[in-house]
């Protein structure tokens, strides 16, 4: 190892860039992107304010927010070639894996994909954001032998991208469950899959590129993919008398459960507490109450019994489910709201760059003389 250098595994607590995007206060379980709490904003802004807030740093004025929505309404097409392509995917590939080759697909009919300035950046972040949700909805109609929906262009983000998944369109109480869960997941901070972009963006590659690295690492059941895990341990359980049991099972055998724990959050997760109520009202509203029981109960045997806290991937799952979301869609629709996010870190890294390259500490053996072919 350099002199001078210190092993922190998993870069643990490592500080490795600045950023005026989310502030993130682990001890007190406290959020906010760009000084707004992750509360109101949740509550109270779309997904295309808090889009605005992070590619612009304000809260957009009313025209601002015309404009932007006009923007992104006017980049949800996708090429036709994307959409005949997934027609050639495997219809049991994970979707996960589709919408990271979805984005360098689109990285090659983008025509300012090796433009970095940060006003092609910020063009770019809008039309991905946009062309996330259309891949991973005309992909998931393909994949069960349907024509894709059109983008609806009189609906915002979040209905749009209900819409488009479904046929239908959605209920208003659907629509507000899923665009604060959108911005819920659209920003946080130096988590593995933002690290991911910011990491490739440092090595002067690109937005497309980089935004297909973090979806490759978003997918990882440590990290976005614990949210279509808690579904499946909730299907597993079963139903709500089987919690005690479940739970009494999993912490004998120390197994790991999905949507506990957090690297940097101890006190809560302040996005947990948010999609708790969200999934209490939709899985009321679905007649699919059985599923926010189960999680409660589960919530407060493992609490008890471990003292670990729920993050934002557990309420999310009876929420999504409610909402109708197929379970292995679960991951790309923390995507399409986490896209906000990777785009404006890759905005920030690439006006201010540093190359991300740390060390490892070597650990295998010391200089050892040369062995011929034929002699080992
Ligand atoms: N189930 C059981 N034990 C746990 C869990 C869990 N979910 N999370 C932490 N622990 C225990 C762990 O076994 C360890 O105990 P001990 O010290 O006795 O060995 C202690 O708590 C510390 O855990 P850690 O793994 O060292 O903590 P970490 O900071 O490396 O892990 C984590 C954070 C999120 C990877 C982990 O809590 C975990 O695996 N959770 C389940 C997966 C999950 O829900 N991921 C989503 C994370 S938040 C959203 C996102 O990133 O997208």
């Amino acid at each position: 190892m350099a002199e001078g250098s210190q092993l922190i595994r998993g870069l643990e607590g490592v500080v490795a860039v600045e950023t005026r995007l989310c502030d993130l206060d682990g001890a007190n379980g406290r959020l906010a992107y760009g000084g707004y709490n992750i509360d109101d904003l949740a509550r109270r802004a779309t997904f295309e304010e808090v889009c605005y807030l992070l590619w612009y740093g304000e809260l957009p004025k009313p025209a601002q927010l015309d404009k932007i929505t006009t923007e992104l309404i006017a980049a949800r097409e996708i090429p036709p070639a994307l959409v005949d392509g997934f027609a050639l995917m495997p219809k049991d590939t994970d979707p996960m894996r589709v919408l990271q080759a979805a984005v360098a697909i689109l990285g090659m009919h983008d025509r300012e994909t090796t433009d970095s300035s940060h006003a092609a950046n910020v063009r770019k972040a809008v039309r991905l954001t946009s062309q996330m949700a259309t891949a991973i909805c005309a992909h998931h109609r393909v994949r069960q032998g349907q024509v894709p929906v059109p983008p609806a262009p009189d609906l915002g983000h979040a209905a749009n991208f209900l819409y488009m998944l479904a046929g239908t369109r959605p209920a208003p109480a659907a629509v507000k469950a899923f665009d604060a869960s959108l911005t819920l997941y659209a920003e946080h901070e130096m988590n593995a899959s933002t690290t991911t972009t910011r990491a490739i963006a440092s090595t002067q590659s690109d937005m497309h590129s980089a935004v297909a690295g973090g979806v490759g690492a978003l997918k990882g059941p440590l990290h976005g993919g614990a949210g279509e895990a808690v579904m499946r341990t909730l299907m597993e359980i079963g139903e709500v008398a089987n919690v005690d049991g479940f739970a009494d099972r999993a912490l004998r055998e120390r197994r790991r459960l999905m949507g506990f724990g957090h690297r940097v959050y101890k006190a809560g997760d302040p996005r947990a507490a948010i999609l708790k109520g969200m999934a209490e009202e939709a899985c009321r509203q679905s007649g699919q109450f059985k599923w926010f029981e189960m999680a409660v109960e589960l919530h407060d045997r493992i609490g008890r019994a471990k003292g670990l806290i729920p993050n934002v991937d557990f309420y999310s799952a009876p929420l999504f489910y409610s909402l109708g979301i197929p379970v292995d869609l679960f991951t790309p629709v923390i995507a399409a709201g986490r896209i906000a996010g990777w785009t404006a870190n890759i905005v920030e890294q690439c006006d201010d760059n540093r190359l991300i390259r740390p060390r490892a500490d070597y650990v295998g053996p010391k200089a050892r003389p040369w062995v011929a072919r034929e002699q080992r």
